[in-house]
């Protein structure tokens, strides 16, 4: 199965507001058809309207995809509108952070093909970086298809088993908050040095912006690119001093952080 394919035989979404619109404006830019889209929301934006997808009618009987975008508290009441497309042909992908595929299998049918999708939120700029897992029933070209349709909003990554989803989750999935943190705590910092709040923030959203775009192009790891800007007894060593001590430093806390929200989302899983 390819975008042909689903140019063909047509692609359901189930929800459509900030992830799903975003994912909706990528395979449009990219040469989906809108007349191969059915978009179901009870609420479409005034940029849906627009689009010329079909909204809120009758879905088709075999569609290539469905993709499934609403929140996991809303999971129980939506699925049922698409509960006709299990155990068949039409492959399924969730977007819905911490709903396991089991949830799926149990109201679509256990024969339904379905990968789980774990993007983040600088998907909304097409930054994001999504994991993704199959159940039983995935094949290699459904793993390609849902690349395919998820590369419209950042990277993928493919995983080897769904319980890597919790650490996954605590790392790309809730890791832009900590990111923000850095920014606001940075900028708190420069204030602390008698900066204003305005010229400050504007240093450390563009610091942080800046060496996350060098990291990513850089053919030189992190930690060579921290050691090319280190000069012995200059101003990065006395700040990296406070950052990397073993007891109260980036590594010891950032660990705790990870294993907090990564048994968080454990517990969530398990009810
Ligand atoms: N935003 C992100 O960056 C991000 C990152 C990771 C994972 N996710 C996952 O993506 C999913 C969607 O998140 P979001 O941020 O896009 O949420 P959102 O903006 O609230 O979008 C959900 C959409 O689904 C609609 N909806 C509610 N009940 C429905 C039903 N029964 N049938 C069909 N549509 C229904 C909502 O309509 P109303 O607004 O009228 O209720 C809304 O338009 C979530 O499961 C979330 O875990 C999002």
């Amino acid at each position: 199965m390819n975008m042909t394919d689903v140019a063909k035989r047509g692609l359901v979404l189930l929800g459509c507001g900030k992830m799903g619109s975003a994912m909706l404006e990528g395979w449009l830019r990219t040469g989906l058809p809108p007349t191969s889209v059915w978009v179901i929301d009870p609420n479409p934006s005034d940029w849906l309207k627009e689009q010329g997808v079909a909204i809120g009618g009758e879905i088709p009987p075999n569609p290539a995809v469905a993709i499934i975008a609403v929140k996991p508290q809303m999971m129980s009441d939506a699925l049922p509108d698409v509960k006709s497309l299990g155990n068949g042909k039409t492959l399924v992908i969730s977007v819905a952070a911490g709903t396991a595929l089991g949830t799926f299998e149990a109201v679509l049918g256990p024969n339904t093909p379905i990968v789980r999708a774990m993007p983040n939120t600088p998907a909304s700029i097409g930054r994001g970086i999504t994991a993704i897992i199959g159940n039983a029933m995935v094949q290699d070209d459904h793993l390609d298809l849902s690349e395919a349709l998820l590369l419209s909003v950042g990277d993928v990554v493919r995983l080897d088993t769904e319980d890597q989803m919790d650490a996954v989750t605590a790392i790309s999935g809730s890791g832009p908050a900590y990111v923000f943190h850095l920014i606001e705590s940075l900028a708190a910092a420069g204030m602390a040095q008698g900066l204003s709040a305005e010229l400050s923030m504007q240093l450390a959203k563009a610091t942080v912006a800046g060496a996350g775009d060098l990291a990513e192009q850089s053919d030189e790891n992190p930690a060579q690119l921290r050691t090319n800007v280190t000069s012995p007894n200059g101003t990065t060593q006395a700040a990296l001093e406070v950052l990397m001590d073993a007891k109260t430093g980036f590594p010891h806390l950032l660990r705790r952080a990870v294993a907090a929200a990564a048994n968080r989302s454990r517990e969530l899983a398990n009810g």
